[in-house]
């Protein structure tokens, strides 16, 4: 049975809501920019936070049976054993980052990065926390898949003042979702060189069908340095809840955490996030099926409109999650083609500069919509692009 019904989800609809991303733009712009799904809330987190307000329950976050919740998911999903007791909850994901970069390095450090990638990742590491960003570039084959550099992470995590890496699996922009064996590779370089890894999981649930997402700590030794950083937000499309979860891999990590992460930023987490968070992972297994259909089912959309009516853009489908990674360059429209696809198909996407090194004249597109609307927005793109005349 479905949990919801796509033809309900109109553009109309869609522009009642308050969030940045149908606030930022004009409304006859279709915005596919900012990585939140137009799909109605789970009914389940919907309850949770309805009997909530009922109970003017708007206080301050507790985090209740949340680790044990996260436990229970991680179990039945991945076979994944989470210990309820190295579970530490904070606001976001990016926060998860600062506290786990402040942790477990000290100021100047280098933490390594795969561009292109997640813009906050920068400002996170170099801007927030004083440390300094070192690129492992993806390695891109010649039909625009991406896969992870081990020679250029082996080379960069024997620099001295290397002691991180901020691993983004599975990766945005380009969604491409690591192996067991690759992990597995990197875990036993990570030790062997001293580097903590910080393993952002945000997209994990929203794995395609086929697609195997392992989480990095199933295959980390109890030796190396690592956290894991998970969410509901980004699967169960909660963001704006704010509750994430870092998952210590072991008791000495945890122990680090314990002293270093301080306690105000733990109550600066959401009481709401945390209730739709269990919510999520205890009852939100259907609407999240669901949802996994409908995005593999458009990804595959995206992909064929690409080949027939944007013949010159350069995509690989991603293996997770329902961002697009384009490389529109061949069309001559600029290192930012966003501003084009802005302007012309009066659809707004993001920036592909924005994701550092191997970004110009790409955009990303948020595919998480219904099939109607994301039929009008390819469209409007591959006119725009015909009306140019360019690239084909
Ligand atoms: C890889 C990645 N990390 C972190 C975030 C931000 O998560 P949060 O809103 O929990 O800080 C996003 C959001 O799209 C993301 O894609």
């Amino acid at each position: 049975m479905s949990e919801f019904d796509v033809q309900d989800i109109t553009l109309e609809s869609l522009r009642q809501r308050t969030s940045a991303k149908w606030r930022v733009y004009d409304p006859d712009v279709i915005p596919a920019w900012v990585a939140e799904m137009d799909y109605p809330l789970a009914v389940p987190i919907a309850a949770a936070l309805h009997a909530a307000i009922d109970r003017s329950d708007v206080g301050y976050r507790f985090i209740g049976e949340l680790p044990e919740a996260l436990a229970e998911h991680a179990l039945a999903t991945w076979g994944w054993v989470v210990d309820p007791a190295h579970v530490v909850v904070l606001p976001d994901v990016l926060t998860s980052v600062a506290q786990s970069i402040w942790a477990l390095t000290a100021p100047g450090e280098g933490v390594v990065v795969n561009t292109p990638v997640y813009p906050p990742f920068f400002s996170t590491i170099r801007d927030i926390c004083g440390r300094a960003i070192v690129d492992v570039p993806l390695l891109r084959d010649p039909d625009d898949r991406y896969e992870l550099d081990l020679d250029g992470l082996a080379t960069a995590f024997a620099q001295p003042d290397v002691t991180a890496y901020l691993l983004c699996s599975p990766h945005n922009p380009t969604g491409i979702t690591p192996s067991a064996d690759t992990l597995a590779a990197i875990a036993a370089l990570a030790l062997e060189h001293g580097v903590a890894v910080i393993a952002d999981e945000i997209h994990a649930q929203l794995a395609h069908p086929g697609t195997v997402h392992t989480p990095f700590l199933t295959v980390a030794s109890d030796g190396l340095t690592a956290v894991s950083l998970v969410s509901a937000s980004k699967a169960w499309n909660i963001a704006g809840a704010k509750c994430a979860q870092v998952v210590a891999g072991s008791q000495p990590v945890m122990d680090i955490l314990a002293e270093r992460v301080p306690l105000e930023v733990t109550y600066a987490t959401g009481h709401f996030g945390v209730l739709a968070a269990i919510a999520a992972y205890r009852d939100g297994g259907q609407w999240l099926e669901q949802v996994r259909t409908q995005i593999a089912a458009n990804a595959l959309t995206v992909h064929e409109h690409v080949v027939v009516s944007m013949p010159a853009v350069r995509y690989a489908a991603p293996a997770s999650s329902y961002l697009g990674w384009m490389d529109v360059s061949a069309y001559g429209i600029g290192d930012d083609p966003s501003g084009f696809f802005l302007e012309h198909a009066r659809v707004a996407l993001s920036a592909g500069p924005t994701f550092g090194q191997g970004g110009d004249g790409f955009v990303r597109l948020n595919f998480g919509t219904s099939p109607a609307i994301l039929d009008e927005i390819l469209v409007r793109m591959s006119r725009s692009l015909a009306v140019r005349g360019a690239g084909a």
